[in-house]
């Protein structure tokens, strides 16, 4: 099968049962989507479909419609994303493990809401578990990132 991952054309030769996440991991070596519960549950698998957030560790690739982003290709090539610039400025990550999952959420969130409330970000964001409690340096990022996108001063 063809599967079209930040924006390049791969051949697999996979079951279609397999999920996403090991396709993306184990066959194409992009590593930033981490393994967290297998389960949908935590986040840290979150990846885009044509800009959607889905959960990449519950999802076979055969069901895959649409190109695939993971936080490698989430940026402009050689850029960081605003939500990543925002993600640094704000020194969200503790451990890290579950921060792709969030950044990918949160670039899924301000596409759709470019200006949220602290309740559009918490119902957004709180869906991804933080085993840190890093939520607070979330949402101080993604306003943050909004603003950026909005072109007011940092
Ligand atoms: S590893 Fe996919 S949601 Fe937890
Ligand atoms: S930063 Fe450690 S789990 Fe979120």
């Amino acid at each position: 099968m063809r599967l079209n991952v930040n924006g390049k054309d791969h051949e697999l030769d996979v079951e279609p049962e397999m999920p996403l996440l090991w396709v993306l991991r184990d066959e194409l070596d992009i590593t930033g989507p981490k393994y967290g519960c297998g389960i949908a549950v935590c986040g840290a698998c979150t990846v885009h479909i044509d800009g959607v957030p889905v959960r990449a560790c519950s999802l076979p690739v055969g069901q895959v419609q649409g190109t695939v982003t993971t936080i490698e290709g989430l940026g402009a090539p050689g850029a960081l994303h605003v939500v990543q610039r925002a993600w640094i400025e704000h020194q969200v990550a503790q451990c890290g493990y579950c921060q792709s999952g969030q950044i990918m959420t949160a670039a899924a969130l301000l596409a759709a809401n470019p200006s949220p409330s602290d309740a559009d970000i918490d119902s957004a964001m709180s869906a991804n578990l933080c085993r840190c409690g890093t939520y607070p340096r979330i949402r101080e990022a993604v306003k943050a990132a909004s603003r950026l996108l909005s072109g007011a001063a940092t």
